[in-house]
């Protein structure tokens, strides 16, 4: 039988998304990134607090948006829609500024404290490969499956590198490096909720790995 909530923790760009999302489909389940709900928080902080520095206005504002996460309606490149009250905000989540203060916001605990009860809401239902940092420790610590996916900073700021460049993007592999350090160093600091494994996770390590050998691995631990 498969198991019927699957959680994927993992620190930033080790390539969880991709695989997670290609395991829902394999398996015909709801693939759910949580990663996109603090994304939402700290882009409407920015749009309506002007800055993300004032926890208690950022925590209030979480408690009272309206975040959507739905199949992508549109093939062009989303992995999901994502709608805050009713905005499509899919790819204003995905901006430097965003990037840039997001772990900050899930260090909130107010923040936290909303979204975990809207994800178990939604991790509820079953049929769910969901995606976060959290999930197989706070969120859905019940689920069948834990896996917890880890790779090198190196590695990690090399693919996110070589994805910015295959869209003809500019970036700098210094540049990203350091981001992917300093995200890192926030995650698994925080007081609440850490990036951790699971004391029942399967820690599957991605350097030097393509995502077809990670996805193999993977299928493997279905039966
Ligand atoms: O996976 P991502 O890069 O989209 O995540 C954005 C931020 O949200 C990241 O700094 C960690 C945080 N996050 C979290 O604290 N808990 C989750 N379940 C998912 C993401």
């Amino acid at each position: 039988m498969l198991p019927t909530k699957i959680a994927i923790d993992g620190p930033a760009a080790s390539g969880k998304s991709t695989l997670a999302e290609k395991l829902a489909e394999y398996i015909n389940y709801m693939y759910f990134d949580t990663g996109v709900m603090y994304r939402a928080v700290t882009w409407a902080a920015l749009q309506r607090l002007g800055a993300v520095d004032d926890e208690a206005a950022v925590s209030e504002l979480a408690e009272k948006v309206q975040i959507d996460v739905r199949p992508p309606s549109e093939k062009d490149g989303r992995k999901n829609d994502v709608f805050l009250d009713g905005m499509d905000v899919s790819w204003e989540i995905r901006t430097p500024e965003v990037n840039q203060d997001v772990s900050e916001v899930s260090t909130y605990q107010g923040v936290r404290r909303a979204m975990t009860e809207q994800q178990r809401r939604i991790g509820e239902r079953g049929s769910m490969v969901m995606v976060g940092r959290d999930i197989g420790t706070v969120v859905l610590p019940d689920a069948d499956l834990k896996i917890y996916l880890d790779a090198s900073a190196e590695e990690r700021a090399k693919r996110r590198y070589q994805e910015l460049v295959g869209r003809d993007m500019k970036a700098s592999y210094e540049e990203i490096l350091l981001s992917v350090v300093r995200r890192d160093n926030i995650d698994s600091t925080r007081a609440i909720a850490p990036l951790r494994p699971a004391d029942d996770a399967i820690i599957v390590d991605t350097d030097g790995k393509s995502i077809e050998d990670v996805f193999e691995e993977v299928k493997m631990l279905l039966k």
